[in-house]
């Protein structure tokens, strides 16, 4: 027998259906009992009369949140007793078999609210009868819709997904890394990678043309509300792009996704303003504006494309210079200008060239960033050199993807979105938490799994870790 959900009830009126879930909620009227039952698709509500007796007994012990199963008869409600509120509200099932498949106590707190109300705690360390509450289930659906929409609108587009690993080295994107101690190499560490950047750029080497993946992205660094220790990117990457065709393709598939799936928002500017960002910062002091002409209303989205960042900044505390967005961004060539005239206008004045990267922003966060690359070896070279690299360190950290540029790159580019905070955005909810299944507290712990945690002395052993503890 095929399974039945719930919001498909009303098309089976008259026949006899069978349906599992859970209690929402009970109400006794006079001899009736009426239980609302919820699946993943609504609500429905089932009758139980006197008449059946053995299945109104089994009813009479019903509680919240017991799951059963059913069978019934589907039929019209009677007439002023319809619940224009709800979908299945103008029917209900007069149950025929009741079979009782879990009890569950009392919760630990109501789930038919939104959850506002709550301690943040409390729902995070009974995250999965949280996620029962249907603005969580909304937006775990929602956020699938997202990742699917995007993954069938690249693929019309010719892109590839590909999966790149999680044990690999560190890469240069500013944060503290996640270290994971290699159990054969004593002394040795992989590192979870903070974007799979390095393995993009490779795979563009390896003639892949047009990449991109649903990535999850590892940082040690403080969580807030739009910041998590691990997080999702939309990661992207094609070869012989202007800087233009991954911002057109970009807006592209954000305008066709809010109108398709989010039809009661407005963008407010198509095409998305291009804004230099030096202007930005003189105008608004931020490089992520929130560009609302009404910041009161929810269904507003500001787009806008931040360009032509500094290449480097001038870090104080350790007296040298870094990358405003990271190495292997690409520097603005000016017209005619030979690689090796590059080299020795960024070296001379470090503080002056213009990166062609950029950031989109949407009603004053930053949902994404990328640039354009470099391929040239000897032009990555003096970029690590103006960071304070010296020629080994470059070697040891970087040789292996000089060395690949070394064998036919082809000029590159891509853009990585976050898409915990464009659902966040999208949803109109105060935190990125809110649109991940299970996500970490402030202070970084999983309060479900309880995680971080410790581990026996004797993994420490075998990892040739000590514990400090
Ligand atoms: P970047 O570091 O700018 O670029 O990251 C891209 C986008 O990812 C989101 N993001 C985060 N979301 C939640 N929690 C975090 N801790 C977090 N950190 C970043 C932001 C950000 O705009 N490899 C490059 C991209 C590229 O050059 O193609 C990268 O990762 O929305």
């Amino acid at each position: 027998m095929s399974r039945f959900w719930i919001e498909d009830v009303p098309r089976y009126l008259n026949q006899e259906i069978s349906l599992f879930g859970w209690v929402n909620s009970r109400r006794d009227h006079g001899q009736i009992i009426f239980i609302d039952l919820r699946d993943r698709t609504g609500v429905v509500q089932l009758v139980f009369s006197p008449e059946v007796k053995e299945v109104y007994d089994l009813a009479q012990k019903l509680r919240a949140e017991w799951v059963i199963e059913i069978t019934g008869k589907v039929t019209q409600r009677p007439q002023g007793m319809e619940n224009p509120k709800l979908s299945t509200g103008q029917i209900e099932i007069e149950v025929t078999n009741l079979k009782i498949l879990s009890e569950a106590k009392t919760l630990p707190f109501d789930i038919s609210s939104d959850g506002k109300e709550l301690s943040e705690d409390l729902r995070l360390k009974y995250r999965y009868l949280d996620l029962r509450r249907e603005r969580m289930r909304k937006n775990l659906i929602h956020r699938f819709k997202v990742i699917k929409f995007i993954r069938d609108y690249l693929a019309e587009r010719g892109f590839v997904e590909v999966e790149t690993p999680f044990l690999t080295k560190s890469t240069p994107e500013g944060a503290r890394d996640y270290l994971v101690p290699a159990r054969l190499e004593p002394g040795k560490f992989y590192a979870l990678p903070q974007s799979p950047q390095q393995y993009k750029q490779l795979l563009m080497v390896a003639g892949l043309e047009k990449y991109f993946q649903i990535a999850r992205c590892f940082r040690d660094e403080d969580t807030r509300g739009d910041r998590q220790p691990e997080f999702t990117q939309l990661d992207l990457e094609m070869d012989f792009p202007q800087q233009e065709d991954i911002l057109s393709l970009i807006e592209g598939m954000m305008k066709e996704m809010v109108e398709t799936l989010y039809p009661e928002k407005k963008i407010q500017t198509f095409p998305f303003p291009r804004l230099p960002y030096q202007e930005v910062m003189a105008k608004y002091q931020s490089d992520k504006p929130d560009l609302r002409l009404n910041k009161d209303n929810p269904q507003e989205l500001a787009f806008a494309f931040v360009v032509d960042f500094p290449l480097f900044e001038w870090k104080e505390q350790e007296q040298r210079f870094d990358a405003v967005h990271h190495p292997f961004t690409r520097p603005k060539f000016e017209p005619g200008e030979t690689l090796s005239e590059v080299i020795a206008r960024i070296k001379k004045d470090p503080a002056q060239p213009t990166a062609q990267q950029y950031d989109l922003v949407l009603n004053g966060f930053e949902i994404g960033g990328g640039s354009l690359r470099i391929q040239e070896p000897a032009l990555l070279e003096a970029i690590f050199e103006i960071m304070g690299h010296t020629k080994e360190a470059i070697n040891q950290k970087f040789g292996h993807l000089l060395e690949a540029f070394s064998y036919g790159a082809p000029p590159h580019g891509g853009i990585a979105l976050g898409l915990d905070r464009i659902l966040m955005l999208l949803e109109n909810e105060p935190s990125i938490r809110e649109v991940i299944a299970f996500p970490k507290t402030g202070d970084g712990k999983d309060l479900m799994m309880n995680a971080p945690s410790e581990v026996d002395e004797k993994q420490l052993k075998e990892l040739h870790l000590k514990s400090f503890a």
